[in-house]
């Protein structure tokens, strides 16, 4: 039976590109930035519909992973474009279907906002991550900001019905599953970040 994660991701596959194609163009820069220093094997959580696919450098290994069947059907004409090599792969990131120390590098995109136990999710990304290896993430998360924590935290319930949460403490969570932290950097406000860690 599919999860519920797995049948909402599903049902939004379709339009997903129609209101997310803006938030991309949006972070492009900074993303193609933090995605320069990926190397080696690579496993991306979560592909999505592909959209970031063209950010990568050419020349990679890369297994792009997402619960969603419907969101990879989505990606495939994207990942079939990439110069490298680029398999899509279903799976769930807090059941991962590899074997420990497989991946170089790790990398995240707004989708630790919506695994329903982060930590659980972050503890199989580290067990899959070679012993030299760095997880990359791009994710938005909770403010230490008063009214920033407050909004989020008031839109947390409604958003939670539909997937992600606005007020998740993802530095935490990383440093929780065993991650060493290597630099934390504030994007927007404190709210999006790039996370980088290693083990
Ligand atoms: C907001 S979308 C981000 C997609 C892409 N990174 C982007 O920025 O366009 C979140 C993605 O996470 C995937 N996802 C949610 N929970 C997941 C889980 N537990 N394991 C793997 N993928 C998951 C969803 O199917 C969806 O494609």
């Amino acid at each position: 039976m599919a999860s519920v994660a797995q049948s909402r991701w599903d049902k939004a596959s379709s339009t997903y590109d129609l209101f997310s194609r803006g938030a991309e163009r949006r972070w492009e820069v900074a993303k193609r930035k933090s995605l320069s220093h990926v190397r080696g094997r690579v496993l991306f959580l979560a592909v999505g519909t592909g959209l970031e696919v063209p950010f990568f450098p050419s020349g990679l290994d890369i297994t792009g992973m997402d619960i969603s069947w419907g969101m990879l059907s989505q990606a495939k004409s994207r990942a079939a474009g990439y110069q490298g090599g680029f398999r899509l792969a279903q799976s769930d990131v807090e059941h991962l279907a590899f074997g420990d120390e497989t991946f170089d590098t790790v990398v995240t995109s707004c989708t630790f906002c919506s695994v329903p136990d982060p930590v659980a999710g972050l503890r199989e990304l580290r067990r899959v991550l070679k012993p030299d290896g760095e997880l990359r993430m791009f994710e938005h998360t909770g403010s230490r900001w008063f009214p920033f924590r407050l909004m989020l935290n008031a839109m947390t319930p409604i958003t939670r019905r539909f997937g992600p949460e606005m007020n998740r403490d993802t530095v935490a969570n990383v440093v929780q599953s065993g991650f060493k932290l290597r630099s934390v950097q504030n994007v927007y406000l404190d709210i999006v970040k790039i996370i980088v860690a290693g083990k």
